[in-house]
């Protein structure tokens, strides 16, 4: 028989910058679901990938001066190896501007154009380019996105209009029959009240930049980024393309995580969409809660309050940090991410409860058994409170893994741990080991701690991999013995079990000083954001005869660089050649300060590059951008930013 399929997916991010850890949050939750069904026997297909196209990411890769496709190469290249790093399991990739989506978008759009679903007409209205969405004069909120609060701008185009309209009672009836399709149940309500309030026809094409797929019968206009990105998750199954195996076999998904922020994208504008393609609909939209971090809320890079995952993978290890996410806040609801937060539940959940429990037990075995347990063993009453609480655990891990409920499945974890902890006390194997005639009680115990390592090695599995890995080396475990069928039995390790001591799983950090540290390097990464706001607000009030609007000063194009290498231009004495790079790409800036610095001196430093300059040949060698230096009495001095990350935007 073949086995049940379960496909689940991650939101396909923009790759207009790096993935913070709120990205990281999505999808380690996708991965570790995706890891515990293919634990449970399921044919688990688990897609992620990267959204493309659109106006934000043309602006941001002109603001580059770059192309759009090699702005997204670095980014999406940067995506893949975090998503490495953190040991993501999934099964595929989409990149929006892979051949076989723009051409399967193609096919989906012309569909619904010939069905009648999609009709020419023009737009008039607002557009939020960061959350790349339209809205009506009556739906913005003090003028601004009502969404993410930021300003929107007024559009006028000739467009393609989807009737959603239609829709709209298709849709309440799908809530009202499916109380389980948008999870948590409270974000329901919010798209009801939205559908009610009235579903406007949607704009589905754009006309006023390219950078997105052509619509094949009118190629001035290219797709809606929202209609190219939600369609991702079919075409990325073969939709509408060469080989539709896997959309027959893996479609319709059994949830979409997302973040609560697009879920009206997810539970109205895509299962219209499929509606109206005929097509069966995903069995859920989870959209859980954000990260919140810093005093800004909502981390996000726009606000300047993110956390680099790979800073926090590189100190603490991978699956601490998988670990720290699932725990620490109820999946659907927001939480802080603290760093307090973060070194506590390392050195308490992880250091102290799981890995001492591993490292005694492993070193008793070493020290009274030479690191092989014997064959005769000694049962006592206690044995038997242990062994039922870890063979009633997983019912409970699983009535909360199947709602998505990590928190409260590590939680149940913990519990065995604990107990096991407290068997070790209750027990006292050290006072057994000082007694021959109690060495077979004494391997019974610590054979018991063995079997309870195996049981959370099991249960541990989807959300920390490798550490699962190490117990189950460390405490002897063969491949059969660490299925999830294996948690009904208790026993199953061999009676002459051999462990290996090894080194702690998670060492135990000075939590004070590292706290301390952690918040320095966010507070220095992320005031540089700050930074900027309070220096715009400074040039908008200063005062001088010739006063230029703050468009003006708008138009030039601010950022941070790192000067990588530096070296003389030959035949003329005034003039340093830099490569600057501005965390994109590296760039030639001709300098006029050969005199005032030596190229050593510049080398690793930061300064201000205005980055939109046209280009300009000094000695035959070309100049992209100039960097900004102060006439001093002493001569020319270069403004260093040391402490602002390479490209930071100045406002
Ligand atoms: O919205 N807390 O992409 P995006 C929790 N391309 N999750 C967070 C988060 C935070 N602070 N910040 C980001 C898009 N996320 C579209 C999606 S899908 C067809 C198209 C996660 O790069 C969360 O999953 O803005 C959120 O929904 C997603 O990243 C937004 O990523
Ligand atoms: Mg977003």
């Amino acid at each position: 028989m073949s086995k049940e399929t379960f496909y689940i997916t991650t939101p396909i991010y923009y790759p207009s910058d790096n993935a913070h850890i709120g990205h990281s949050y999505s999808t380690v939750a996708a991965d570790t679901v995706a890891r515990y069904k293919r634990l449970k026997g399921y044919d688990v297909m688990f897609l992620t990938g990267t959204d493309e196209h659109g106006m934000k990411i043309e602006q941001k890769a002109s603001q580059c001066n770059t192309t759009p496709k090699e702005y997204v190469d670095k980014i999406v290249a940067n995506f893949k190896s975090l998503w490495k790093l953190l040991n993501i399991s999934n099964d595929k990739f989409i990149r929006t501007t892979d051949d076989y989506h723009i051409k399967a978008v193609q096919n989906i759009f012309q569909k619904l154009y010939e069905k009648g679903e999609i009709y020419k007409g023009y737009y008039e209205g607002w557009y939020c380019t960061p959350c790349e969405s339209f809205w009506t004069e009556t739906q913005l909120n003090d003028g601004k996105c009502p969404d993410c609060g930021r300003e929107v701008k007024k559009t006028k185009e000739e467009a393609y209009f989807f009737k959603i309209s239609k829709y709209a009672d298709r849709l309440l009836k799908l809530y009202e029959e499916h109380p389980e399709f948008i999870q948590p149940e409270s974000r329901k309500n919010e798209m009801i009240s939205f559908i009610k309030n009235g579903l406007e026809d949607l704009c589905v094409s754009r006309t006023s930049f390219s950078w997105g797929i052509p619509v094949t019968f009118d190629t001035k206009h290219v797709v809606y980024v929202w209609l190219d990105a939600l369609t991702n998750y079919i075409t990325a199954m073969g939709y509408a393309g060469d080989d539709e195996s896997d959309y027959q076999k893996y479609w319709p998904a059994d949830v979409h995580f997302i973040g609560k922020e697009i879920v009206r994208f997810h539970a109205i504008i895509w299962p219209a969409v499929l509606m109206a393609l005929d097509l069966p609909l995903p069995k859920q939209i989870f959209g859980h809660g954000w990260l919140l971090f810093g005093d800004d809320g909502k981390m996000s890079k726009s606000k300047g309050n993110v956390v680099d995952p790979k800073i926090l993978c590189d100190r603490y290890g991978v699956d601490a940090i998988r670990y720290f996410l699932l725990r620490e806040i109820p999946f659907g609801s927001d939480g802080w991410f603290t760093n307090e937060a973060l070194i506590n539940r390392i050195n308490f959940d992880l250091a102290n409860d799981l890995g001492n429990l591993l490292s005694r037990t492993c070193a008793m075995i070493e020290k009274y058994f030479k690191g092989t347990l014997p064959l005769e063993k000694e049962g006592a009453d206690i044995d038997k409170e242990l062994s039922d609480l870890a063979l009633q655990v997983k019912e409970k891990y699983e009535n909360s893994m199947d709602k998505f409920q990590f928190s409260a499945a590590i939680s149940d974890v913990w519990k065995l741990i604990s107990r096991a902890n407290k068997y070790i006390d209750e027990t006292m194997p050290w006072i057994l080991g000082k007694d021959e005639t109690k060495k077979a009680r004494l391997a019974k115990v610590l054979y018991n701690l063995c079997e309870v390592m195996r049981f959370i090695c099991v249960l541990i599995t989807p959300f920390m991999p490798s550490t699962a890995e190490e117990i189950a080396k460390r405490i002897g475990a063969q491949k059969d013995v660490v299925t999830f069928e294996s948690l009904e039995k208790w026993g199953l390790l061999k009676q002459d079990v051999s462990v290996i001591k090894g080194q702690p799983l998670f060492p135990r950090i000075d939590a004070k000083k590292e706290i301390e540290e952690l918040n320095m390097m966010f507070a220095n990464q992320n005031n540089s954001k700050k930074e900027k706001d309070s220096a715009a607000k400074k040039i908008e009030n200063v005062c001088t005869k010739d006063t230029i609007a703050i468009d003006d000063f708008a138009k030039v194009e601010l950022k941070v660089g790192k000067i990588v290498a530096c070296e003389p231009v030959k035949k003329a004495k005034k003039l340093l050649k830099l490569t600057v790079n501005d965390s994109v790409s590296d760039r030639t800036v001709v300098s006029g300060i050969a005199k005032f610095y030596k190229p050593e001196d510049l080398i690793n430093r930061h300064i201000i590059l205005v980055s939109n300059l046209k280009p300009a040949v000094l000695c035959s060698v070309e100049s992209q951008g100039m960097i900004l230096a102060a006439d001093t009495d002493d001569g020319i001095k270069v403004i260093f930013v040391d402490d602002i990350p390479e490209g930071s935007i100045i406002r």
